[in-house]
């Protein structure tokens, strides 16, 4: 969607991956303290910025005007008075909406409301709109995905619009316009709800990678495809597993909402959040998403084109046990022998140069994330060069 936002993936924090549907632990003060700690824990210097509620953050019915209301005894202060608190911070505040008649846990859906739930939005200063598709039919989801976004662009506030319209074309198995929907939403989910769980995401993962059409292809600055919220930190997958994540959601221009306790994370997944040098990945400004590019059983690698020719790599190891997997420039279509540059980006440490082939040993669950830059001098800019002086 051609709005001027998510021009990379939106960076964030959303609630949904380790609180679900508790609302004893869904209010005011847990929204405050997670933006709070989002501004103070180096999370915002690297880019985070959206602190997003999920489903449960409602009352149970509308007000007597028809308008949406949070919860009061939860959100004692109104949804406003948290969006500027959060704003206050230099953050901004992403919202949760169902397009079809409730959400997913019961509370108030849009239908029949879009028009005034859009304008409510704007009122309320919502900077990202993450619209949920329980409880409406597929087939009037293009309709209703198509009415939203126009009432949003109405109200003249700048706003993220996040559709989860695919994700129920896909477990409905029916077939998704997927140049349409890159038109009208900056984000659309797929697939179906990430867990923390190695073998479930990097099922996701695989159902991107063997998509038909291939979803890498609809992804550019302002449209991206969202494989869900990050788990790292949640607790039930290991430090490697949580790096694996991070660097495949980099490749792959996921945005990166944090889906973990910020408030109380331990330092090792809050190292993993704030690697600056694998989200300059994620947030590359060319938008183009990554591929798979090679798989021989559990050994996968994965490219991604990034600005100044140059390219992210990722070494994925599924395996149960450690292995070398080799790269080659074939296998990375690179022939034109040129030289590049080899940065690990988790051990942030230069390896040498690239020509031809090159080989590392892989952890278990593990990836090796390198970024691949041309070294400086090379004979295509001379010849470039020369071709200039000619002219
Ligand atoms: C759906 C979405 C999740 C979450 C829940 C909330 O399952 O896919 O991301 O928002 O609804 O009920």
């Amino acid at each position: 969607l051609s709005n001027g936002l998510a021009l990379t993936p939106p960076m964030g924090f959303n609630y949904w991956n380790f609180d679900g549907c508790k609302t004893n632990l869904i209010n005011e003060t847990m929204m405050m303290d997670t933006a709070y700690a989002m501004s103070t824990n180096g999370m915002s210097k690297v880019g985070y910025e959206y602190v997003n509620l999920d489903d449960c953050w409602m009352a149970k019915t509308r007000d007597e005007n028809g308008n949406l209301r949070a919860d009061p005894i939860r959100f004692p202060h109104g949804i406003k008075y948290l969006s500027d608190y959060i704003h206050s911070l230099g953050l901004k505040f992403g919202i949760y909406g169902d397009i079809g008649s409730e959400t997913c846990q019961g509370y108030p859906g849009s239908e029949n409301y879009l028009e005034q739930d859009a304008k409510q939005f704007a009122e309320w200063g919502v900077d990202f709109v993450k619209m949920d598709g329980c409880n409406m039919q597929v087939s009037d989801m293009k309709k209703a995905y198509t009415d939203l976004g126009q009432y949003l662009q109405n109200t003249g506030r700048p706003m993220v619009y996040s559709c989860s319209w695919p994700t129920y074309a896909y477990v409905q198995n029916i077939t998704m316009p997927f140049d349409y929907i890159e038109g009208i939403c900056n984000l659309w989910r797929e697939f179906q709800d990430i867990t923390d769980n190695f073998t479930e995401w990097t099922q996701i993962l695989d159902e991107m990678e063997d998509s038909v059409p291939k979803r890498s292809q609809f992804a550019a600055p302002g449209s991206f495809n969202d494989p869900d919220m990050l788990e790292i930190g949640n607790g039930l997958e290991n430090a490697v597993e949580y790096k694996s994540m991070f660097s495949l959601w980099s490749i792959i221009a996921a945005p990166l909402i944090a889906g973990n306790d910020i408030i109380s994370m331990s330092k090792e997944a809050l190292e993993i959040l704030i690697n600056e040098e694998v989200i300059q990945v994620n947030q590359d400004p060319l938008g183009i998403q990554g591929n798979r590019v090679y798989k021989n059983q559990k050994l996968e690698v994965y490219q991604r084109t990034l600005i100044n020719n140059s390219y992210a790599i990722a070494l994925f190891n599924r395996g149960d046990t450690n292995s070398d997997i080799s790269i080659t420039s074939e296998m990375l279509n690179l022939t034109n022998h040129q030289n590049y540059n080899i940065r690990d980006l988790w051990s942030h440490t230069d390896n040498g140069t690239f020509s031809d082939t090159f080989t590392a040993s892989v952890q278990p669950h593990g990836t090796v994330l390198i970024k691949l830059s041309p070294k400086i001098n090379n004979n295509n800019n001379n010849n470039n060069n020369n071709n200039n002086n000619n002219n």
